[in-house]
């Protein structure tokens, strides 16, 4: 005989249906003989889609019967997994993700919006029994932060405003779209994120281009017969033989200024064109 430290359910008697019974022996046949355990959590979820998406002592307890398991030790699956929900919860399942991410992209003004909406706090369900809302941590979907799951439906790029019209638009029962609330497509950049990368190349090509001023000249550089010609003269093997003066500044921020004394000198000479585009 099982022994259990938990008292009996009172959701009253839990079987699972023909069709889940069936579906539950195909789980447990995915494992060996003596290691049925395994199906622990799908057969625990199994059951909670069956009960109105929780989980009573008695429908865990028949799945520790079904897995020839001791209860405490599916209660301790149960209790640790936040998937499992261990009372009745609203029509609406909303999770919201409060991990660093979506917090950094403003789940705490998601909650808020939701629970101001509903007037309930965490973990309550409205009194229309439609909704509950609870914080998990990080959901996997990061990158479209901050978002929420609802049922088994996640809800990205979400704002405070948008998190009521997806609250208003289950209670009058539409359909919501799923995924990212901004209209992209999985987590490309979105047209913001685009022009913002635009603005940015834009500018350091401006930048990099000639300002139209006359670069000075090293003069000593320019003396010297085996100094290669300055960048008013054609850089050729920086820049090409038609590249304006200056037209690879952009590229040019480290190297140090020429000394005068070496620009004389022959090893020293390379150096020269260099200083030249940085005074340029
Ligand atoms: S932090 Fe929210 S999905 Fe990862």
């Amino acid at each position: 005989m099982k022994v259990t430290s938990h008292p009996v359910g009172e959701a009253g008697g839990f079987a699972f249906t023909a069709e889940n019974e069936a579906r539950a022996g195909q789980i447990i046949a995915r494992y060996p003989v003596g290691r049925q355990a395994s199906a622990v959590i799908a057969l625990l979820d199994l059951a909670q889609r069956q009960n109105g998406n929780w989980l009573s002592t008695e429908a865990i307890e028949y799945v520790a019967n079904k897995l020839d398991m001791a209860p405490i030790r599916v209660h301790e699956v149960v209790s640790f997994y936040t998937m499992f929900n261990q009372k009745p919860v609203g029509k609406h399942f909303i999770q919201v993700c409060r991990t660093t991410p979506c917090w950094l992209r403003g789940s705490d003004h998601l909650t808020g919006t939701c629970l101001r909406k509903l007037g309930t706090k965490l973990g309550e369900t409205s009194d229309d029994g439609l909704f509950t809302v609870v914080e998990v941590e990080c959901l996997g979907a990061c990158a479209n932060a901050p978002m929420v799951q609802i049922n088994d439906l996640y809800y990205e790029d979400l704002t405070p405003e948008r998190m009521a019209g997806v609250i208003d638009d289950l209670k009058a029962g539409k359909e919501i779209p799923m995924g990212s609330q901004t209209g992209r497509q999985g987590s490309s950049p979105n047209g913001a994120a685009v022009a913002g990368v635009a603005a940015v190349v834009e500018e350091a090509l401006v930048v990099g281009e000639d300002d139209g001023a006359e670069p000075a000249v090293d003069e000593a550089a320019a003396s010297s017969d085996d100094a290669p010609p300055t960048d008013a003269e054609g850089d050729e093997g920086a820049t090409g033989a038609d590249e304006p003066a200056g037209a690879d500044q952009g590229m040019v921020t480290a190297d140090p200024p020429a000394d005068e004394d070496a620009a004389t000198d022959e090893d020293a000479a390379a150096t020269a064109p260099r200083a030249t585009d940085k005074e340029a």
